[in-house]
């Protein structure tokens, strides 16, 4: 058990302070030149394990370049579709439709092209990092006042997929919140040269389609972002037991303006965070440096994957659920890689100006290591593999939606422990949205991190209690699915869940009337064209179905489709021992 033990927390316990940190590989990669490329994202692997083919790929400097790669393709009628440096959307967002389309690259636009420190406005090229843009902010004594927390995501990638912070206050967290104008290059007639570049000013109420937009509509060129005076925050953790969070869920995103909540469900924990803007002479430097995105030594993600595959696959419940402990432990010790000042822990509350606390990345900082050291996901290591899934339930069906989670998780605590494993179901605010593919009410988003086998079809442990959780969020409580994460079977039906997705469409149709910008995959979680749902067998074990048949499991080894326990319209793949031992 030690082992085990010493394993798992390896690499928590190498991660300070390493000089280096191989940075993310290109999502983009091409054999000969720009042409016959591949795409795929950050993970390596899509949901349903492949990567995509593009003809070629192009990597534009300029506005100019880019109306022109536009044009380029649109004339021939090819379909086109924007990749970023990083792509960390899990879905098939980032594959150009078919096998010989066209993907261009927004790595290399990242400039800042306006700052107007007086009207509090940051004009951006989109595929500048939110790390970039809150060092650009900063510089100008301005704050982006929410933000993911993750700072390796470009601003076009999450305006397209609505990326989000914490927040029910003021706009709340969405980045798309505070775009108040944007260039968006579209295709056009051959008499305008195949095709423009559309200035949407605030108010221009095509601005609610662009604003979340899955890549669909085009190219977004600059955003023009309106921010906030620079302001200091001040952040505790508290953690309590969680008998009344579901209650206490309801009321918090109105207490703290950024407060979050971390669920432990096994140990019955909460981890509330406090955390509120306080006045700039407030002292404090305090600095957010999350352990979970610092870099890691390759040998330590070798090793903590080796231990966790054997856990899921030969261990006990009891072996993982004492192994599961020690990484919130650890992170709890660590205050999370929060810093008073930069350096070290002191106690809370840590205060310190937004662009230090808002979000990190420091893996995607260091200088090359000849992956000595990476990111915790990265690809060309065997280390961590998981899904995560991220959806948003109407604050007003919190509470309920809650008390069933808890219901289930009575019936056997064990069960939840991988979600212990991972941090616990982290559980943020976002705001009704005016953009038409954004959030229809107020809501708490739910993300669960959960094990992924590197073998196509492989059951994990428990993986009942995951798809039944799922399910009662998107089908009782009528969750949304955040746009960049998920399998693919949380799509299916997602576009009804939108009020204002016909207006979106519409849009969509003048701005790309070939829908060159369009792909299998958007068509297909757009509602225009097939099923996200990829069924065959095992399909539910990969997440890509639902299953309404034992072959969409594994029975073979044990697994059979079953309706939930407390949901018990959920169909989900259980493991159910005597049912095997009978039928051998
Ligand atoms: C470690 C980690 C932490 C995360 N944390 C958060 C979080 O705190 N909150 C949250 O909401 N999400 C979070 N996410 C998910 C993330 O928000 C989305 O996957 C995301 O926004 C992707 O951004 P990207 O720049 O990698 O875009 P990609 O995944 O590369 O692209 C997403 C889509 O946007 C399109 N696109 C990109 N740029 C443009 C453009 N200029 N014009 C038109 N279309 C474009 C692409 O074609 C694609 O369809 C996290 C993901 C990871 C890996
Ligand atoms: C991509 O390939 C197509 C066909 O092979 C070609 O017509 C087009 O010009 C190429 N585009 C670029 C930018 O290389
Ligand atoms: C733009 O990206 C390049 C290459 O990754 C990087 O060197 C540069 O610092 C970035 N520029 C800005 C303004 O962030
Ligand atoms: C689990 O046990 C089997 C049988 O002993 C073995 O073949 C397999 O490699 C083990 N899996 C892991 C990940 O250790």
């Amino acid at each position: 058990m030690m082992r085990v033990l010493f394993f798992l927390l390896l690499p928590v316990l190498l991660l300070s302070r390493l000089a280096g940190s191989s940075p993310p590989p290109d999502p983009v990669s091409c054999a000969r030149g720009t042409s016959d490329c591949t795409v795929t994202s950050t993970y390596g692997s899509f949901p349903d394990r492949t990567i995509c083919r593009a003809a070629n790929a192009t990597f534009p400097r300029t506005e100019q370049e880019l109306v022109a790669a536009v044009a380029a393709a649109a004339a021939a009628k090819r379909k086109v579709k924007v990749a970023t440096s990083h792509s960390h959307s899990f879905p098939k967002l980032a594959c150009p439709g078919g096998r010989d389309g066209t993907i261009i690259s927004t790595e290399r636009l990242n400039r800042t092209v306006s700052v107007d420190k007086a009207r509090r406005l940051l004009t951006v090229e989109s595929g500048m990092l939110l790390r970039d843009l809150i060092k650009v902010a900063a510089g100008a004594g301005l704050a982006l006042p929410h933000s993911p927390y993750w700072y390796g995501l470009t601003v076009g990638g999450m305006l397209a997929t609505g990326a989000h912070g914490s927040s029910l206050w003021g706009k709340g967290s969405a980045v798309h919140e505070y775009v108040v104008g944007l260039r968006i290059v579209t295709p056009a007639p051959a008499s305008q040269g195949f095709a423009v570049v559309r200035e949407l000013a605030a108010g221009d109420p095509d601005l609610d389609a662009a604003k979340v937009s899955l890549g669909v509509l085009g190219v977004i060129s600059q955003v023009t972002l309106e921010l906030q005076p620079q302001f200091k925050r001040s952040v505790t953790f508290v953690t309590r037991d969680d008998k009344d969070m579901a209650a206490k869920l309801a009321a918090w995103g109105g207490l703290h303006e950024f407060g979050d909540v971390s669920w432990l469900p096994r140990q019955g924990k909460a981890i509330y965070r406090e955390d509120n803007r306080v006045d700039v002479s407030t002292p404090g430097n305090g600095l957010n440096n999350y352990i979970g995105f610092r870099a890691q030594p390759t040998l330590g993600l070798l090793t903590a994957r080796a231990a966790e595959e054997r856990l899921e696959e030969n261990g006990t419940d009891i072996a993982r659920c004492l192994a599961a402990r020690l990484p919130a432990a650890t992170f709890e010790l660590q205050a999370y890689g929060f810093t008073n000042d930069g350096v070290f822990f002191t106690g809370y509350p840590v205060v310190g100006f937004q662009h230090r606390i808002q979000a990190s990345g420091t893996c995607i900082d260091g200088r090359d290591d000849a992956l000595l050291s990476a990111c915790t996901w990265d690809s060309r290591i065997r280390g961590p593999f998981f899904y995560q899934s991220g959806f948003s339930v109407a604050v007003s069906k919190v509470p309920a939606f809650v008390a069933d989670v808890q219901r289930l998780r009575d019936l056997n605590p064990r069960a939840f422990c991988g979600m212990d494993a991972k941090m616990g179901v982290l559980m943020r605010y976002v705001k009704a949205s005016s953009a038409y593919l954004g959030k229809a009410e107020d809501s708490l988003d739910f993300d669960v991190t959960y094990y992924r086998s590197y073998a196509e079809g492989a059951p994990r442990a428990h993986a009942d209690v995951y798809d039944e959780l799922e399910q009662m969020a998107l089908r009782k409580y009528g969750a949304m699915p955040h746009w960049g994460k998920n399998r693919n079977f949380a799509f299916d039906g997602a576009i009804a869940k939108y009020p204002k997705a016909a207006e979106f469409i519409k849009v969509k149709d003048r701005y790309d009337p070939d829908g060159i910008f369009s792909s299998e995959w958007s068509d297909q979680v757009l509602g225009i064209n097939g099923s996200p749902n990829v069924v065959g067998a095992r399909c539910a074990i990969e997440g890509l179905c639902v299953c309404s048949d034992d072959s969409h499991c594994a029975p073979e080894q044990g697994y059979f489709c079953r309706p939930g326990k407390v949901y018990t319209e959920a169909r989900v793949c259980r493991f159910e021992r005597t049912r095997l031992v009978d039928e051998l």
